[in-house]
Formats: structure tokens, sequence, C-alpha cells
């Protein structure tokens, strides 16, 4: 299934969210507009942004304040993608050369937090207090989740736990922000905040376990950004933790792990990964995810944004992209 067939419930307002966007790009310094329209005119799944109108359809919809804070979040996470991609020092985003490939990493730094700003003040358009709070508490979570990778690159000694508790800070946070953020605005009763909030904890994990694996079996083609890169940056998820534990004695992502120089092992570690039974167990687990995330919203108001969000549950499997 298409993304414009799940978003149907909400593709008219999504264009009002790319309207806006694109606004954004308009200031009278001609630089800082090339950078933004380089980085918000790309595209992108607009995955975030139409879960919170989406789950803003359950209760009172009102659109300006769901519209508000839905471009406050693609904004942050555009932010959090320019900076990442010069932390990961990749050279491709959305089919297209990175900032940081194109400038470097200093204009990449500021542009990013040009972004975060730009998202902070349209946060506070929705006129909503806890709006707010959720939306900068989110980015503390996100940067922490970062700084973890940072902290634990080629370390070997990482759990499971360690694993999803780093998903959830990087990715699934933003996931748990876009659904709860839908929810406040259009004044849901609190327990069905919380559903929203555990539907978009459960999809966000899925996402970027889904992610991970795209890492080791996509292409930079599909994915429009760079594969095999966690690895390069001596990131740990689950394919190679996985890896790790089928192979304890001699095992590729242990040598390089080991010895940083010995790049050698990163194709093969790809080559052990594809030809093993590992993807299948990897997709199992956000399937789980994506179940679960269904099953949490299936007591809320019977709306037809529930099947989308459920169709949106099995396309993060789905897609290669
Ligand atoms: C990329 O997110 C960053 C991750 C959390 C893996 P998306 O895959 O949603 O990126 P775009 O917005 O569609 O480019
Ligand atoms: C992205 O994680 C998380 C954030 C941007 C905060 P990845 O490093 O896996 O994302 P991609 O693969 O570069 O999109
Ligand atoms: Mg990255
Ligand atoms: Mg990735």
């Amino acid at each position: 299934m298409e993304l414009s067939q799940i978003y149907a419930p909400v593709n008219d307002d999504l264009k009002k969210v790319e309207q806006a966007l694109l606004e954004v790009s308009r200031v009278d310094f001609p630089w800082l507009s090339e950078l933004l329209k380089h980085s918000l005119g790309a595209g992108g799944k607009r995955i975030r942004p139409a879960l919170t109108l989406m789950c803003g359809q359950f209760y009172n919809y009102r659109f300006e304040n769901l519209l508000h804070m839905a471009v406050a979040i693609e904004l942050m996470h555009t932010a959090t993608l320019v900076h990442d991609d010069a932390i990961d020092k990749s050279d491709t985003r959305r089919g297209r050369a990175t900032i940081y490939k194109l400038w470097g990493v200093d204009p990449a730094v500021l542009l990013g937090d040009y972004l975060f700003a730009k998202a902070g003040v349209e946060s506070t358009l929705t006129n909503s207090l806890r709006a707010v709070r959720l939306f900068s508490g989110t980015l503390m979570i996100i940067s922490s989740g970062e700084l973890n990778q940072a902290k634990n690159s080629y370390n070997l000694h990482q759990t499971r736990q360690d694993y999803l508790n780093r998903i959830y800070g990087k990715t699934s946070s933003l996931f748990c922000l876009s659904t709860e953020s839908g929810g406040i605005l259009s004044q849901a009763p609190d327990r069905s905040v919380r559903l929203l909030r555990d539907y978009g904890y459960n999809l966000g994990m899925a996402f970027q376990i889904v992610d991970d694996i795209l890492d080791f079996v996509g292409t930079e083609a599909e994915l429009g950004k760079p594969a095999g890169s966690d690895l390069k940056q001596g990131t740990l998820t689950l394919p190679a933790m996985l890896l790790l534990e089928r192979f304890p004695n001699d095992n590729p992502v242990f040598r390089l792990f080991n010895d940083h120089s010995r790049t050698e092992n990163i194709p093969v570690a790809i080559e052990q990964i594809r030809n093993s039974s590992i993807v299948e167990e990897c997709y199992k687990l956000a399937k789980e995810y994506c179940a679960a995330a269904c099953q949490k919203i299936q007591n809320l108001p019977d709306k037809s944004v529930k099947t989308s969000l459920c169709e949106l549950a099995e396309f993060v499997v789905k897609r290669r992209k």
C-alpha cells in the first residue's frame, strides 16, 4: 500500500504542512534560504506530521493547532537529520547530497540549530504549554539517545536492552511526541492520550529496527541514503548483535570492533547477516512491535483513521525506504 493511500484522511491537510515548510525557506538571507530549501524541499516520507494529524482525528480535530505541531515536529526531525548526517559523515539523504557533504560540518551544525529554534517557535503557536513542554523534553531525549550511541561506538558489551533503550531515545521518542501531541491538541481524554502515545512508542521502535535492518539489506538507490553505514560508524544494531550471539568465537563484527582499521570485515558481516535467518528474526521483533501498536488503539473511537494507523504499522515493516 502506498503512503498517500494510508494518509487519505489527512492528505489535504498534509499539503498545508508542505506549504508551511516551504514558507520556512522564505528568509531574506539567500544562502540560508538555499540551505533551508535543500533540507526541507527534498520530500521525505512525512510520517511524523501525518501521525500528529491522524491522531488528532479521534476527538476534536482543531486543525490550526495540529498544523503548527505537525510542522514543528517535521522541522525538529529535519534538524536531527542534518546533525546526524554531519555526525555520521553521510554523503546522501533523501536522494540528494547532504548539507554536510555540500557545505561541511559548520553549516550543518548551525542550520540544525536554526531548524530546532524555528521548530520551537512553531510549537508555541499551538498555545498549549503541555504540548510545548513535551516537545522540548523530547529533544532532550533524542540528544541523549544520540550521545548514548556515540559513547558506545565500537563497544561490544551491549545488551539487547541497551539497544532498545537507545532506539527509544533516538527515534521512538519522536514518534511518541507525534502521536501524543495529536491527542493532547485534540482534547482527547488522558487515557486516550496514553494509548496514542503507546501506539507511537511501538511504531517508533519497529521503525528504527527496520531502519537498522535496511542498513544491511537495502541499497543506496532504494534508501536515498547510504547503506552499510552503521558498522562503519561502529554502531552496534540488532542484526550485528545477533551475529555476535550466533558466532561468538570468530566473528567479523568482533574483529572490526577490536581493530577499527580492519574495514574488510564490514562486507563480510553484511554477507553473513544477509545469508542467515538473522534478518527474519529482526523482522519478527519489528512485527511484534507493530502488532502491539495496532492493538493499543483498538479501544479508541471508531474513526477511519484507526484503520489508517494500522495500515501505517504494516507499511513500516514492508517499507524499502
Ligand atoms: C530517518 O527517518 C531517521 C530515522 C529515524 C531512521 P525517516 O526514514 O522517517 O526519514 P525521512 O523523513 O523519510 O527522510
Ligand atoms: C537516526 O538514526 C536517528 C536520528 C536522526 C536522531 P540513523 O543514524 O540510523 O538514521 P539514518 O539511517 O542516518 O537515517
Ligand atoms: Mg545516520
Ligand atoms: Mg540508519
